[in-house]
């Protein structure tokens, strides 16, 4: 006995009820806003493939971070570009890198702001891969100090926490061990634990300018067929120290992060990669979609999937839209 006993759609009649009844509410006290930040002063370049978003040396970077905290947003991720690229990619740790220069201008502005640094290699090495490579092969070992040097550069310039993407064995680990020993004990490491190699970085690419010169990141990044290696990956990098853990790309792996979330009792987040974002876009501006109640969607299904925080393109509307709801 079920109808006419039972009907669902007595709490559907009205918006209070549905607002009374909801199991999922995004919120902007979620969201990571991405950002690229290059060498220079008052460059402001938009990436063609990713509306809205720039290339900006790190002045300007300031300025649209005052409005990523006036927004309410609580945390940017800042991704570098090199003045120059080579074999190791050197830049990448230098104290007056893009990222650096970016984080100790926030710190001064004094912004209300959590500052997360990408740390990975391809943006600054000449091949575009994420570690070191010799005859043809991106070499695990020989990468971690330098992915450790790079992290800690960032911290020494004021970052709050340290995200790894590069997808090296045992990163989270060298990282770890090396703000330890320079006493950055409290520094977090937010891991990009379970990364897969997909074509949805592609418009990123052109963004940080990283794709590889030769190959591909098969060898290192995650096989989209495997969910059951996606919790191995978590558990080795939360064994290894990781505070909180990233499923990325987010649309495509929705059920990757529900089995994640379920198993592990840490925070986890998702990544809404270039791709997931330069799609909407692209339909939006065609007038083909609805674009706010298309990504509101799209975020809430990540959400109701198990992440509680999410990276994303969208933050800054996502966030003017919750204001005004
Ligand atoms: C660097 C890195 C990538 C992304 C984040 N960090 C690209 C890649 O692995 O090729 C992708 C982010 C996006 O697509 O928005 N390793």
């Amino acid at each position: 006995m079920t109808f006419p006993l039972h009907r669902p759609r007595r709490l559907r009649r009205s918006e209070a009820l549905r607002e009374l009844v909801r199991e999922t509410r995004l919120s902007t006290s979620g969201l990571i806003y991405p950002m690229f930040a290059c060498p220079g002063n008052k460059v402001r370049t938009e990436v063609s493939s990713m509306p809205g978003i720039y290339q900006q040396s790190p002045d300007q970077i300031v300025e649209e971070c005052r409005e990523v905290a006036d927004l309410g947003i609580p945390a940017v991720l800042l991704f570098g570009l090199p003045e120059h690229k080579d074999e190791t990619g050197s830049e990448a740790w230098s104290p007056r890198g893009a990222v650096q220069l970016s984080i100790e201008a926030i710190r001064k502005a004094k912004l209300n702001l959590l500052v997360i640094t990408d740390v990975c290699l391809c943006e600054y090495t000449s091949h575009g891969h994420c570690g070191v490579v010799k005859d043809g092969e991106v070499l695990n070992d020989p990468s971690l100090a330098l992915l450790a040097d790079a992290a800690l550069s960032h911290v020494r310039a004021g970052a709050d926490i340290v995200a790894p993407s590069d997808m090296m064995d045992g990163r989270v680990a060298a990282i770890r061990a090396k703000l330890d020993d320079n006493k950055f004990t409290d520094i977090a490491i937010l891991a990009y634990a379970a990364k897969y190699c997909s074509a949805f970085y592609g418009p990123f690419r052109e963004a940080a300018q990283s794709a590889p010169q030769f190959g591909d990141r098969r060898s290192y990044q995650m096989d989209p067929a495997n969910a059951r290696e996606a919790l191995r990956e978590v558990a080795l990098d939360l064994e290894e120290g990781a505070d909180i853990i990233i499923v990325k790309p987010a649309l495509p792996y929705l059920d990757v992060i529900q089995r994640v979330r379920e198993r592990f009792d840490v925070p986890v987040a998702a990544y809404n990669v270039s791709a997931e974002y330069s799609m909407v876009k692209a339909a939006a501006l065609k007038g083909w979609i609805d674009e706010q109640r298309i990504v509101l969607e799209i975020l809430t299904g990540i959400q109701r999937a198990g992440a509680s925080i999410i990276l994303t393109y969208h933050a800054k509307d996502v966030a003017r839209w919750l204001k005004k709801c």
